[in-house]
């Protein structure tokens, strides 16, 4: 497996590659890598020639007082993961290398990106698909995996991929979890031991949401209240949202119509960690 952290590698390994005739996938990530990121990797090995996995904490998607200075990092155990994992190349620029003095485009992609975490954490999807943006024409894959664990970027991306004719496909996998339901994020590290054994409220709420809706609640606010309810019983947290939506256009009406696909979010505080998680449903027929 290669390092590569220069722009103009890159490409011309992306270059070589197509010329090769070889089907590229890219595994975007910030590092400090999971299984979460390895279930990326691993499918992108499978079904692509090569991979590339990126390893970039991306400074304009985070926001004054957000954690970029402490978000966790450490190149050697995430080469030796990617590695196994099975990618080809571990692309792991520097900042000045991305943003080199004078950069001012950024990709704003509309109301999909002002709801939810961009409401919370305004300019965080400008910044997200600015990035994307540019590793894709880096790394010039034919097909890219994100984790449904970030699931309004997903939607973020899929937009900016669309409205701006970009020829990949993008690859949605599954969250992958720990034992106990939550989550599996780089961020999870930040928990105290108390704190992380409250963290699968998360998941205790997302399902009573879900079992919710699977017996015949189709009210928002009454879903909402059902995931609210668990996640009161977490010391110390503070809810930015706990919200039912619809799952294409995460709009919120007063009651979900029976065949609705419903995305239930969450994004909850817990000390000063703040940990985000979704699941997805579809309202029955009576
Ligand atoms: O999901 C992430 O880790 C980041 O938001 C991404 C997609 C790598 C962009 O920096």
């Amino acid at each position: 497996m290669q390092v590569i952290t220069t722009i103009s590698e890159m490409q011309q390994w992306s270059q070589q590659q197509r010329r090769m005739g070889k089907t590229i996938g890219v595994v975007p990530t910030m590092g400090y890598l999971h299984d979460g990121h390895c279930s990326l990797i691993e499918r992108a090995a499978a079904e692509c020639d090569a991979v590339v996995t990126t390893i970039f904490v991306n400074p304009l998607q985070f926001g004054q007082g957000e954690d970029f200075e402490r978000y966790p990092r450490d190149m050697e155990r995430d080469t030796t993961i990617a590695r196994a994992a099975g990618s080809s190349v571990v692309f792991a620029p520097t900042t000045a290398e991305m943003y080199p003095s004078g950069f001012a485009t950024t990709i704003d992609v509309g109301p999909i990106a002002e709801r939810f975490e961009g409401a919370f954490r305004p300019g965080h999807f400008r910044g997200v698909a600015t990035v994307v943006a540019k590793l894709f024409n880096l790394t010039q894959p034919h097909v890219a995996y994100f984790g449904q664990k970030d699931y309004q970027q997903c939607l973020v991306i899929s937009q900016m991929v669309r409205d701006l004719n970009m020829d990949i496909t993008l690859r949605i996998l599954p969250t992958v979890r720990e034992q106990d339901g939550l989550a599996m994020s780089s961020r999870n590290v930040y928990l105290s031991a108390e704190q992380r054994r409250t963290a699968s409220l998360l998941y205790r709420a997302l399902q009573a949401g879900i079992d919710a809706i699977a017996r015949g609640e189709r009210r928002r606010q009454h879903i909402n209240k059902r995931m609210q309810e668990i996640l009161d019983q977490i010391p110390d947290a503070r809810i930015d949202y706990a919200a039912a939506a619809t799952a294409e256009r995460l709009e919120e009406p007063d009651e979900f119509p029976p065949g609705a696909s419903v995305v239930l979010l969450l994004a909850v505080r817990i000390g000063s960690t703040r940990l985000i998680d979704n699941m997805l449903t579809t309202v029955p027929y009576d």
